[in-house]
């Protein structure tokens, strides 16, 4: 039985280790460590592949350090060296992989490759120590919205899960980012899209909602920016009045953002919903970045009240939400499988369809 992991998170441009316990079937956080090289890849206003793996060699070997020192434990307790396989950038992928490989031989501890998509997901058993958390049980839907996946899955249990839907081009994450970049905002975009979205009305532009009420669970946020592209250059009549109160251009920024994002949470909202419902399921797990977004939160909790089924919704507080390597050490926990080390081979197009 393994009661302490390492997790080792490398997939795009933040640098993660975490340990985590499992006691009494519950997993707790011993220590969490996240280096991004978000504000350095800000200044290019995207991630340059090259630039990210480059960081990633600077940082991996203090942020597993720092990890362990904070754990409070010795190298000779961790039972086991769990690691991000992918999807991902490959580069930056490489330098988790190899450095787990390493560590995984000489300090003679099982390797644990996971899958970046399902760790996300597995940040929804993490013990959190929220007042009232509900950890998950089966069946569940799975909705996992980042900055480069959009899926809808049917959990049955650890490790069996059926693909529903997904996106046919943009993920929700990325369309964020594309949004705020047109709009000239700094990346990533999708928190600056939210902050600014509050003061603004989401009624102010029509935008479109591709897909929405197909008969499937795919999704199709490619055609927003185009949308949004002729919004900004050529911004239509307001449909209705911002607030009262700060500059025209604040206003018109704000109303915009709010649009974008609603644009956005609407067809995650039916499609989930629509989900569960079909496959007579009553919880929701969300995951992935864009789940730090408090207007889908609300929106997909408002909508799960009124059904039939008094969905329930969990998500995991903010800082699991986005890449983190205590969500890949929970995952091991449930559905790792040791292998040997020199065989394990970064994959940046693993996927959730097998
Ligand atoms: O899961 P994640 O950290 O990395 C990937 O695996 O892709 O997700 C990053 C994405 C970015 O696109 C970022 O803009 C988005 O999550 N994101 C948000 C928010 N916080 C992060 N999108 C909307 N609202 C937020 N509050
Ligand atoms: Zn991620």
């Amino acid at each position: 039985m393994l009661k302490y992991i390492l997790g080792i998170e490398t997939s795009c441009d933040e640098t993660a280790a975490a340990v985590l316990e499992k006691n009494n079937g519950r997993i707790k956080i011993l220590s969490n460590i996240v280096a991004s090289s978000a504000n350095l890849q800000s200044i290019y206003g995207g991630i340059i592949p090259e630039q990210a793996a480059r960081e990633q060699i600077k940082s991996i070997i203090p942020v597993i350090e720092e990890s362990i020192k904070n754990s409070g434990l010795r190298v000779n307790e961790i039972d086991a060296i769990a690691v991000t396989q992918g999807p991902g950038l490959i580069g930056s992928l490489l330098v988790g992989v190899e450095t787990a490989k390493t560590l995984s031989v000489v300090w003679n501890k099982p390797l644990i490759p996971v899958n970046h998509l399902l760790g996300h997901f597995y940040a929804n058993w993490i013990d959190y120590g929220g007042p009232q958390q509900t950890i998950p049980s089966f069946p569940c839907i799975g909705l996992l919205v980042s900055g480069g996946h959009t899926d809808l899955v049917l959990f049955k249990n650890h490790g069996k899960y059926k693909y529903l839907g997904g996106t046919r081009d943009d993920a929700a994450g990325e369309c964020f980012d594309k949004c705020a970049r047109i709009l000239g905002l700094p990346y990533p975009g999708g928190p600056e899209i939210s902050r600014l979205a509050r003061s603004g009305n989401p009624k102010s532009y029509h935008l479109p909602r591709p897909m929405i009420d197909s008969n499937d669970f795919d999704f199709s946020f490619s055609g927003l920016k185009t949308a949004v592209s002729t919004m900004v250059t050529h911004p239509p009549a307001p449909l209705s009045a911002g607030p009262d109160g700060g500059s025209l251009m604040t206003h018109h920024i704000s109303n915009m953002c709010a649009c974008i994002q609603q644009a956005i949470i609407d067809p995650l909202v039916k499609k989930t919903i629509k989900a569960a419902m079909s496959c007579g399921v009553k919880q929701v797990l969300v995951a992935g970045g864009v789940a730090a977004n408090n207007k889908l939160m609300d929106d997909l909790k408002l909508e799960s009240d009124l059904t039939r089924l008094k969905i329930n919704v969990l998500c995991p507080p903010p800082h699991l939400c986005t890449d983190n390597a205590a969500m890949i050490a929970s995952a091991a926990f449930f559905v790792g499988k040791e292998v040997v080390p020199e065989k394990l081979q970064a994959n940046p197009n693993l996927s959730l369809v097998y």
